[in-house]
């Protein structure tokens, strides 16, 4: 199953906002932090909750259910009780479209 999509484009997600997308049978939360898109899992690593009925604080994804806490840059886990990082996954511009490729997590 290809894990390559165009999931939008760039002025559907303004700066500050967050929304969840299927990327090849992955559940992807993009957001864009002050203008820079980032992928990550969309599901907290603590409980399942989906991430994009959260909010953002600052450079943080904070989780609806236990308010657990994550950097949107690197994943990690900022607030307990989650403990373990969420995937990331390579996220890119061409053109007026933003592509995610949820095949493999970035370290
Ligand atoms: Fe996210 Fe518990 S489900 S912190």
């Amino acid at each position: 199953m290809p894990r390559v999509e165009t999931v939008c484009k760039v002025k559907d997600l303004p700066p500050g906002s967050m929304q969840r997308f299927e990327v090849g049978g992955r559940a992807v939360l993009l957001i864009n932090l002050g203008g820079e898109m980032h992928a990550v899992g969309a599901e907290c690593i603590h409980g399942n909750a989906s991430l994009d009925e959260g909010g953002i604080e600052g450079g943080e994804i904070v989780c609806p259910l236990h308010m657990g806490r994550f950097a949107i840059k690197t994943g990690k886990a900022t607030g307990r009780p989650p403990i373990l990082p969420l995937p990331r996954y390579k996220v890119w511009i061409r053109g007026e479209d933003v592509l995610v490729d949820a095949g493999e997590a970035l370290l």
